[in-house]
């Protein structure tokens, strides 16, 4: 049942904190905290160039893999939608591998990928959150979400745990490459191990993030901004506000901001940053200084060491917990998947059954 929540996706919100920290134990070894990874279908050493794929939220997902796995075990990756990839037919690298990411391993799209990849002579790992799934049982290999049921239509907790072992991916790949040194990778493992405790931090925020829903609720359009690894979870954002409270939202990387987008900008469109310290914040903090200087309306989420910056020209600063920039894109999905939350909540859209949408995508 529900709970105490009016919703399921409330209560499955509230199990971000438990989620990510039991996904995190199953690839993270307890006493030493070194990730720890199972047989993978690929010798991630010598692999020259992975696959990533999914359908929405699952392959925003991916799209911050790939973003990690790069930057710290160096490793060439492509991450393309499902529906994309399956029909475009990209040569692939023999002797190369891939990787599928889905909560209910069911997904249409996704199983047709994974058959163009095998057939294309690509070792197949999946990150799935059903064990008997067809997903789990047709892929070389499977690394599990521990999500527990999710039934809420739009995604939430599925996506921090699919973050969460890919995290674990990106650190075991690198340390596979010798990419990494011991310290850095003591030193981002403890960032991970963070995360549950402030996820609960955030979850305490409730009351801001629903203040900020209730600033945004009557837009029509709303614009989501991140750079590096946060343009993902800025896209989540948008995706999540469409598909629930069916608010128009675009999830832009901050840099495209004036080939385009900046067009939009007026009072009536809110700016949702995801804007943490670290090595980009003052570039997107640039970007959205530009928007702001043309009227838009900056909503700004980031940490203490960023907020100064930001409350000079922001509309509304949210402290989030500070956390290492590797870690960041998990800590932030939370309060962006509140936010559509409590903005399809005010409205009383049907938030669990959206209108148009299914739990799992069976069809193309
Ligand atoms: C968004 C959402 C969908 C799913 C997508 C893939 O909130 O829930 O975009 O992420 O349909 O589903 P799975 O992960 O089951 O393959």
């Amino acid at each position: 049942g529900k709970g105490n929540y009016r919703h399921f996706m409330e209560k499955e919100l509230h199990e971000h904190p438990a989620v990510i920290g039991d996904t995190l134990r199953q690839y993270l070894d307890p006493g030493t905290h070194a990730v720890r990874l199972p047989r993978l279908p690929f010798d991630p050493a010598v692999v020259p160039r992975l696959t990533l794929s999914a359908c929405g939220s699952a392959f925003l997902a991916a799209h911050v893999g790939r973003y990690w796995i790069e930057q710290l075990a160096r490793i060439p990756c492509d991450a393309d939608v499902a529906s994309e990839l399956r029909y475009r037919d990209p040569p692939l690298a023999p002797g190369g591998g891939a990787i599928l990411v889905s909560q209910s391993g069911e997904t249409a799209d996704t199983m047709a990928a994974l058959r163009l990849l095998k057939e294309g002579g690509q070792r197949v790992l999946s990150i799935v959150n059903v064990p008997e799934s067809t997903m789990a049982r047709l892929s070389d290999a499977a690394l599990l979400t521990v999500a527990g049921p999710e039934i809420g239509v739009a995604s939430t907790k599925a996506f921090t745990a699919q973050l969460s072992v890919l995290a674990c991916l990106a650190l075991g790949f690198a340390r596979s490459r010798g990419t990494i040194e011991v310290a850095e990778e003591e030193r981002l493992t403890q960032a991970l191990l963070s995360i549950p405790g402030h996820a609960a931090a955030v979850l305490e925020q409730d009351d801001r993030i629903k203040a900020l829903a209730a600033e945004i609720m009557a837009a029509r359009d709303v614009l989501f901004l991140g750079r590096g690894s946060m343009f993902p979870i800025a896209m989540e954002g948008a995706l999540k506000l469409k598909e629930i409270s069916y608010i128009h939202a675009e999830g832009y990387a901050a840099g495209e901001m004036k080939h385009g987008p900046i067009a939009l900008i007026d009072p009536a469109v809110p700016v949702i940053a995801l804007c943490p310290s670290g090595p980009l914040f003052e570039k997107t903090a640039s970007n959205l200084q530009e928007a702001a200087a043309r009227g838009g309306r900056i909503m700004a989420f980031t940490d203490a060491t960023g907020a100064p910056a930001l409350s000079r020209f922001a509309e509304q600063v949210i402290t989030l917990p500070g956390i290492d920039p590797f870690a960041a894109p998990i800590l932030h999905s939370i309060p962006v998947q509140l936010l559509a939350y409590h903005v399809a909540a005010l409205k009383g859209t049907d938030v669990d059954q959206p209108r148009n949408l299914a739990k799992s995508v069976t069809v193309e």
